[in-house]
């Protein structure tokens, strides 16, 4: 479940199979007919074949997407990401249809461990996610729910044009929160984890997480405040995503840095001093 895919040498154009509005977000697939299936936490970075550098040059560089999904099938791969538009590069990946050409790396970077991994004692887990971090989630509950692990999925997002992906847990129950009461728990998703780790079994879960940054930070702290394991995926500015450029360095525990694209995206939220990544989230 945990064993870390290497990316084949190269980028590689992949087509896009589908693609839809999910909520305020949106979803599109591609078909990858050389690469192994990404394991839940790994990344990819993506160009678009066409559009891709418009007159002021920019998209430029590949932006990096987590998994939100993966199947094996006869013709290949076929992977699923989920987009919020929010500058130049998402937007041109937000307008992919299908028969569109992608450009992808990947998959990249280090996968989920299974709670027994994290702590002898977490039989389940608990899966928290905020925003367009719902993403990488989706993937790993399905993968958590085939190998019988139980698990609890909580998911806050800020209002409903900041909201989708929830088709993606093929799961009905989950627990909301919104910043603007649309959806759930009026508040935010971590108020929702608080009152769970009040519980008895508290211990028993891990937690995973991935969101906007001062969401994975009040995870981290609360966490860590209760003894619990707990995994982030986190995200900083990558122009390279294999360990060339040093752009998406973050802070230890112990002192040092680590390159998130390489010994991350996913961390053991002991090991990271913040998860408050300057140029992260939006
Ligand atoms: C490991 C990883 C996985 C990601 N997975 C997804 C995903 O599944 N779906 C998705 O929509 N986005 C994801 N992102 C974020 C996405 O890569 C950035 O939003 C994207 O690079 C923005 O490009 P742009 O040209 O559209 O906007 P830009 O002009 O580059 O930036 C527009 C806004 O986004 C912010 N931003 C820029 N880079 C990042 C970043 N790396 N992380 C967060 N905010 C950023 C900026 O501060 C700015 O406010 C991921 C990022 C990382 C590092
Ligand atoms: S993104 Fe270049 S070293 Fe991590």
């Amino acid at each position: 479940m945990t064993d870390t895919v290497t990316a084949p040498f190269g980028r590689r154009l992949s087509e896009i199979t589908e693609a839809r509005d999910s909520g305020g977000y949106r979803v599109f697939s591609a078909l990858d007919s050389r690469g192994p299936e990404p394991q839940p936490g790994q990344f990819y970075m993506l160009a678009a074949d066409r559009g891709w550098g418009g007159a002021d040059g920019r998209p430029y560089l590949s932006r990096a997407f987590a998994a939100a999904g993966a199947e094996t099938g006869r013709r290949g791969v076929r992977i699923d990401f989920l987009a919020e538009a929010v500058g130049p590069g998402t937007d041109r990946l937000t307008a992919l249809e299908p028969g569109d050409g992608l450009w992808i790396v990947g998959p990249l970077g280090r996968s989920f461990s299974p709670p027994r991994e994290l702590s002898p004692d977490a039989a389940g887990a608990i899966l928290v996610g905020g925003g367009i971090g719902v993403a990488t989630l989706a993937i790993w509950r399905r993968a958590l729910a085939a190998a019988g692990v139980p698990t609890r999925t909580l998911l806050g997002f800020r209002d409903r044009r900041h909201s989708g992906g929830l088709e993606l847990f093929d799961c009905s129950e989950i627990r909301l929160a919104s910043e603007d009461g649309h959806a759930g728990h009026q508040g935010y998703v971590t108020d929702l984890l608080a009152v769970m780790l009040e519980g008895d079994d508290a211990a028993s879960a891990a937690v995973y997480a991935c969101g906007p940054p001062a969401m994975l930070e009040t995870v981290r702290e609360l966490c860590a405040d209760r003894g619990v394991a707990a995994e982030l995926a986190m995200e900083a500015p990558m122009a390279c995503g294999f360990g060339a450029c040093f752009g998406c360095a973050v802070p230890l525990a112990d002192g040092g840095f680590m390159r998130l694209c390489v010994d991350g995206p996913v961390v053991n939220a002991a090991e990271v001093e913040t998860a408050l990544v300057a140029g992260a989230g939006h």
